[in-house]
């Protein structure tokens, strides 16, 4: 690898942080606006319709020019750059992390060979079989049309197609429903099937390595249920598609390879919905709605690449986070979108970010000394406001939050988007501002109340505030403004990952759990008490072998 990597607590301008968060945890984002007008058009940039609003955050320029410090000693310029040009950043796993090439459009070499011909011809393979699917002319073996799309996938390839194909349904085919199986809890397969008909439906099977125990546990069930409508083993071809890196596994299953659509490992699963794994959506959506995703995540790596690390949305947003984490002990980072189509967008920056930066360990293998990745959470706004926006307000601890609206609504009805966006604003407003008790003891005076009522009341009805949010809006939640939402948050998790010199790209932590299962599920499927494991693992099997079939 080019470039370096050392531990942040040892620059510079962390001890420099550790000084200015001193002076400034006790400082109220009140009395920052109230001294400086001009925070608004300082601390917004622009990219494509994308507003970041980050004035209601707890810095002041000069946090912002230690956090940039923290960066450059971190050689983030550096690693931007070896990212973008196919070095093997993933160092546990040797490999490439080029998803930026699957939205590209110049040469990326990996190895001296240039890997966009191999992209853009599953793209055009891509193209081709989703307007047979689309146009009717792709028909199942009955002669009728396709209907019904089932994704069968976990994980990366799960979440994202999901997540778009949600985000993006005003676009969609009206002729096609969309179906996303992934829990190996058959109940999730089942009530799938039952939606549809299977003369109708074309099954994806989607899964990188083509072992993970759900996809293909759900995979075979899928075929069965197919098999068992009446169909023959040749009408297979005509209803099972899969997507993955590893075409003798999927031939193994019994998936012709002219059914197969690769992609390579240096996509990333959670990085992977730009690839073939999107299938689903360039089947819902048509080739030119996908590639317009693309052209949104390509205007964001333009941007990451370009724009000074001042004026960048994901370099700031990383710092912003890495302020939180790393000195004000924050634990969490709330996702609120404030459009309904984006409802899965929370769950899939979970995977984006915890199975990323979720790690203990450094990329020389040593125990961190500092918190990485907090845990990323969230619901469509307004519903969180009658949930767990209490806490956020009025909780003892901080949680930095993200809201993101569009100016316009896929839907527009009465005042709704106006009353949507205003809770949009109120909200951060609260949480900046607060309320103190001398407002909230003059306004129960006020109302009338009796002085003892006011002294009884009053701390209950205090907001702290400065408490901290980035606004985000855009202008409507077309593929294009995705795409730029997707591939910023991809670069924030980047660039966090470099400040806290992790490794972002593998994934060892999902492995002992895996491992166990099979172990406990030979345990489950023997006659002999099972004694290999502690006690109470021991007990759980014996009991639920005791009560099984009951
Ligand atoms: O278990 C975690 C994981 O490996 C994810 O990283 C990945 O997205 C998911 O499983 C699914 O993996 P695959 O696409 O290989 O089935």
């Amino acid at each position: 690898m080019s470039v370096t990597s050392h531990s942040p607590d040892k620059t510079r301008a962390w001890s420099a942080l550790e000084d200015h968060f001193a002076a400034l945890r006790d400082v109220h984002m009140r009395d920052l606006f109230a001294r400086d007008p001009g925070r608004f058009p300082r601390y917004t940039v622009e990219c494509g319709d994308l507003l970041l609003d980050y004035s209601k955050n707890r810095v002041t320029d000069e946090t912002l020019g230690l956090l940039m410090d923290l960066a450059r000693e971190m050689h983030l310029p550096q690693w931007r750059e070896a990212l973008f040009s196919g070095e093997r950043i993933n160092c546990t796993e040797d490999r490439a992390v080029l998803h930026t090439a699957l939205r590209g459009d110049a040469p990326v070499l990996l190895d001296g060979e240039d890997v966009m011909p191999a992209v853009r011809a599953v793209l055009e393979r891509m193209r081709g079989f989703t307007e047979q699917v689309r146009s009717g002319r792709w028909t199942g073996y009955t002669g009728k049309p396709i209907r019904h799309v089932v994704n069968i996938g976990i994980g990366g390839s799960d979440l994202g197609p999901l997540m778009v194909c949600e985000a993006l349904r005003p676009y969609g085919h009206p002729g096609l429903s969309m179906h996303f199986v992934s829990n190996v809890d058959g109940t999730h397969l089942a009530e799938t099937l039952k939606a549809v008909d299977p003369e109708t439906t074309l099954f994806i099977i989607a899964s990188k390595t083509f072992t993970t125990q759900e996809t293909l546990t759900n995979a075979h069930s899928a075929r069965e249920w197919f098999l068992a409508s009446g169909a023959g083993e040749g009408d297979i071809r005509r209803h099972f598609v899969a997507v993955s890196t590893h075409t003798e596994k999927v031939k193994a299953f019994g998936i012709d390879p002219e059914n197969m659509f690769v992609f390579w490992d240096w996509v990333g699963g959670r990085y992977s919905l730009w690839s073939a794994i999107g299938l689903p959506i360039a089947l819902y959506l048509g080739m030119d709605r996908f590639e317009e995703l693309l052209a949104g995540g390509r205007d964001m790596d333009r941007h990451f690449r370009e724009a000074p690390l001042e004026r960048n949305m994901p370099v700031i947003m990383a710092l912003l986070g890495v302020w939180y984490v790393n000195f004000f002990g924050a634990h969490t980072h709330a996702i609120l979108p404030y459009d309904q189509y984006l409802h899965r967008f929370p769950a899939y920056l979970q995977q984006a970010d915890m199975e990323s930066n979720g790690k203990s360990v450094d990329r020389q293998g040593q125990r961190v000394g500092w918190h990485t990745g907090p845990v990323i959470w969230g619901e469509p706004g307004t519903n969180g406001q009658h949930a767990f926006y209490q806490l956020i307000h009025q909780g003892t601890r901080l949680v930095p939050c993200d809201f993101l609206a569009p100016c316009n609504s896929q839907n527009p009805m009465g005042d709704h988007h106006d009353i949507l966006m205003s809770n949009v604003f109120a909200q951060t407003q609260a949480l900046m501002q607060g309320r103190t008790l001398e407002t909230v003891q003059a306004q129960m005076r006020a109302e009338g109340l009796d002085e003892d009522t006011v002294a009884r009341l009053a701390p209950h009805r205090v907001f702290e505030g400065n408490r901290p949010s980035n606004t985000l809006l855009f202008d409507r939640l077309t593929p294009r403004t995705l795409g730029r939402l997707i591939a910023l948050y991809e670069h924030r998790i980047f660039v966090q990952g470099v400040i806290w010199n992790v490794n972002s790209y593998d994934q060892w932590g999902v492995e002992l759990g895996k491992q166990l299962a099979r172990s406990v599920l030979d345990d489950l499927r023997a006659d002999t008490p099972a004694t290999g494991h502690d006690a109470s693992t021991n007990g759980l099997i014996h009991w639920y072998r005791g009560r099984r079939g009951n």
